[in-house]
């Protein structure tokens, strides 16, 4: 069953589209990472399936109700965890988080119990007695997520979770990411780790100049652009165009690309064939290179070819 789905929906800011018609489906249940490089539309996509933003045009529905007109119900089902922390630093962990449910009027004895549980389950009991200004990075961001999780809701929508933290803290993040899978709920994060995308997601929409370029589990994504890049660099200027010639004439070279003397190469044939013979023909021509770099196909270089950017940039 689909959770939410997105029809057209479109946002315009005063001078620029930020968001130009996205169309999809999300199922219940199912983990979904929303790709795109900086400024594609992921922070104004996830703000519009989470009722903080209203589309300029198209419509979102949630659990086959539209979503603008039914705020309340919709709010109560989605937690959200934003991009920046929005917290009391001179508050403890345990406070805020007493304080953040409290807005939500749970009763207190559950309240207590609930706050408890999330600190537990982020690994932060022992350090929920300290204020936030002394807690690192990722542990602020795991409070972060815990807030999100108060009210218990079906869909946790997440933006960049584990950006800027140590690694600890990402781990943990991840294991939260499965327990809330485990207990059936939707979630809907944003990333530019593709290792993660490629470890959590049960599916990912790449998204680009607030367009949808793909959707589909990342083995599929995968298997349908199938492609792998080599890179490597001349040492001599003299052999760049013969060089060029010569690597696109091979059969399993899709494109070839160079700047200045760097030149990559886009495959579609296994990797390890392609660069056997691609070494072949270039010691044949005596043509000499260096800082050779190989990319299998995977999630970073579909990215790398629908968007022409690295996720990192
Ligand atoms: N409040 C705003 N006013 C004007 N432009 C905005 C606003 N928020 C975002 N944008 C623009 O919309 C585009 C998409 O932004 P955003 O959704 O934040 O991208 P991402 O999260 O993928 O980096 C960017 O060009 C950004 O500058
Ligand atoms: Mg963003």
């Amino acid at each position: 069953m689909n959770i939410i789905e997105l029809e057209n929906v479109e946002k315009e800011y005063a001078d620029r589209k930020a968001v130009g018609g996205i169309s999809l489906s999300i199922k219940q249940g199912e983990v979904f990472g929303i790709l795109g490089p900086n400024g594609a539309g992921k922070t104004t996509t996830l703000l519009m399936l989470s009722a903080q933003l209203q589309p300029t045009n198209g419509v979102v529905w949630f659990n086959q109700m539209e979503l603008t007109k039914n705020m309340k119900k919709v709010k109560s089902s989605v937690g959200v965890v934003p991009q920046e922390i929005a917290l009391y630093s001179e508050m403890n962990g345990f406070d805020n988080l007493y304080f953040f449910g409290s807005l939500y009027g749970m009763k207190r004895k559950e309240l207590k119990k609930r706050v408890t549980s999330l600190l537990k389950i982020t690994g932060l009991s022992d350090r929920a007695r300290e204020p936030l200004s002394q807690y690192s990075g990722g542990m602020k961001r795991r409070i972060n997520i815990a807030a999100a999780l108060l009210h218990n809701p079906k869909v946790v929508l997440m933006d960049e979770p584990t950006v800027g933290i140590d690694p600890q803290s990402r781990i943990k993040i991840y294991k939260l990411i499965d327990l809330l899978k485990r207990e059936g709920k939707t979630v809907i994060y944003t990333t530019h780790y593709m290792e993660e995308a490629t470890s959590l997601c049960d599916r990912v929409a790449i998204i680009d100049h607030g367009k949808l370029l793909m959707l589909d589990s990342v083995s599929n994504l995968v298997d349908s652009v199938a492609a792998g890049i080599i890179e490597f660099q001349l040492r001599a200027h003299e052999q760049l165009e013969q060089a060029l010639l010569e690597i696109s004439h091979l059969p399993f070279v899709k494109e070839v690309e160079n700047s200045g003397l760097k030149i990559s190469i886009v495959v579609t044939m296994d990797i390890q064939e392609a660069i056997g013979t691609l070494m072949n023909k270039l010691q044949t021509k005596k043509i000499l290179i260096e800082n050779l770099v190989i990319m299998p196909p995977n999630l970073e270089t579909v990215f790398l070819r629908l968007t022409g950017k690295a996720l990192r940039e």
